[in-house]
């Protein structure tokens, strides 16, 4: 039915980056990570990124030229607190400036707080296992507040995937920290629990009732052997651990962790409870889960059963899942923004076809009853992939690494008619997925 493919009324559309992998020249935990060649590729540097510090207002005019009307940037705490209890008060300015600009230009900011980096002395002086942590991170955001977000209309994100940075950083040990702990892990996300908290605090009590949420990796899971009843228990305890179990403690003020073998736990979380206003959802694929007899007890992989390709990373191509995740959301009764969803496109070829199946199940979601606000796409333009270095694309536009120039791509076209319209219609012709 052609009413059913039309976005909601004030459905937002919009573009996502987070500073790390586009400002440039920022000197954190992941470029030391970097220089100690722990990244796939120990040659990769993030240097330069796209230099979008400098590229700021340009690339609020390519926002523009998307027809998007809300950017998700992040605010980089290396830069505002260099050294612990030293502020650089220019940065927080510089940053105020702009996301006031970036709105008088008709485009709402959506700021995340936290997205996986660190000050250089964080790691050492206040870990997120220790308790410390969570007044080091009030007193963050409460700068933030004051001297950033103060009277803006912007959408505020304390935490970029709490479960990326618990199971990278401190289960699997391959990204800053680098720990591979349990209960040191289980210290952490409590702690950062506490932190979101606290935060919302300050923003609330400093820079007015703006919406705040956090931005939550959603992974769809299936059991690598649909036969096998290890398999499929995996793949209810990995949904829960990973997908649910942080978002109900910021419901509930109660964190229930329950990994056999590698971190379990039931710890209260004060403060927390109530403490989202929305839910923001990031969603990219599906992953197979298969035990083994070894910790951890479980083997993770991404695999094509449906022979529809592999994104150009190796993550499945699964639209399904986020529907699925959508549907899920439902139950929390609050309000949801799918902060990040994109794709990993070298040819610039398959990403209106992935967007068009993708906006198919937010659509279906919607229709069964989801509050979905806006949609956040990973990302503007290319950019640094983390571990990954600089061989992913999930530009809508297309960063030429050497010259940083920027260039549209058939994508540009697709989502500016569909956020104009808000209508979705079938991608041009001659994209398909595969
Ligand atoms: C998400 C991250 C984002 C980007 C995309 C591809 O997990 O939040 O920074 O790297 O993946």
């Amino acid at each position: 039915m052609s009413s059913e493919r039309k976005f909601p009324d004030g459905f937002t559309f919009g573009v996502a980056t987070a500073a790390y992998q586009v400002e440039g020249n920022i000197e954190n935990d992941w470029s030391d990570w970097e220089r100690a060649g722990k990244c796939k590729d120990p040659n990769a540097r993030c240097g330069l990124g796209v230099d979008h510090w400098n590229r700021f207002d340009e690339d609020v005019q390519l926002t523009k030229d998307v027809g998007a009307t809300a950017f998700r940037v992040s605010i980089e705490w290396a830069r505002v607190e260099p050294e612990r209890g030293r502020v650089d008060e220019a940065v927080l300015a510089e940053y105020r400036a702009r996301l006031q600009r970036m709105q008088a230009a008709g485009v709402r900011p959506v700021v995340t707080l936290h997205h996986f980096t660190h000050p250089k002395w964080f790691h050492a002086q206040t870990p997120w296992h220790e308790p410390a942590s969570v007044a080091e991170f009030r007193r963050y955001a409460r700068l933030c507040a004051e001297q950033v977000l103060r009277g803006l209309d912007a959408l505020v994100i304390t935490f970029n995937e709490p479960m990326v940075l618990l199971l990278g950083g401190y289960l699997q040990g391959v990204i800053p920290p680098g720990i591979a702990d349990g209960a040191r892990a289980v210290a952490a996300l409590a702690n950062m629990g506490r932190a979101h908290a606290a935060a919302r605090e300050e923003v609330h009590a400093h820079a007015g009732k703006l919406p705040l949420g956090i931005s939550q990796n959603q992974l769809a899971f299936a059991p690598d052997r649909m036969w096998h009843p290890l398999d499929r228990a995996l793949v209810r305890l990995g949904s829960e651990a990973y997908n649910h179990a942080f978002l109900r403690a910021l419901c509930d003020g109660e964190l229930r962790l329950f990994m056999p073998g590698i971190a379990s736990a039931r710890v209260r979380l004060d403060g927390a409870r109530d403490s989202m206003d929305f839910l923001g959802i990031n969603y990219y694929s599906r992953a197979h889960l298969r035990f083994v007899t070894k910790p951890p007890y479980l083997d993770f992989r991404f695999k094509d059963p449906r022979k529809r390709g592999l994104t150009d990373i190796g993550w499945e191509y699964y639209p399904d899942g986020f529907g699925q995740m959508l549907r899920e959301a439902r139950a929390y009764g609050l309000p949801v923004w799918v902060t990040e969803n994109g794709v990993d496109d070298r040819s610039g070829e398959r990403r209106c076809r992935y967007l068009y199946e993708h906006w198919l199940q937010l659509l279906d979601a919607v229709a069964g009853g989801t509050d979905v606000r806006g949609y956040l796409h990973w990302s503007l333009m290319d950019n640094f992939e983390w571990l990954e270095g600089w061989g992913p694309r999930f530009g809508l536009y297309q960063v030429d690494f050497q010259t940083l120039e920027r260039k549209r791509t058939p994508a540009c076209d697709y989502f500016r008619t569909v956020a104009t319209t808000r209508t979705l219609m079938a991608p041009p012709d001659g994209s398909s997925w595969k």
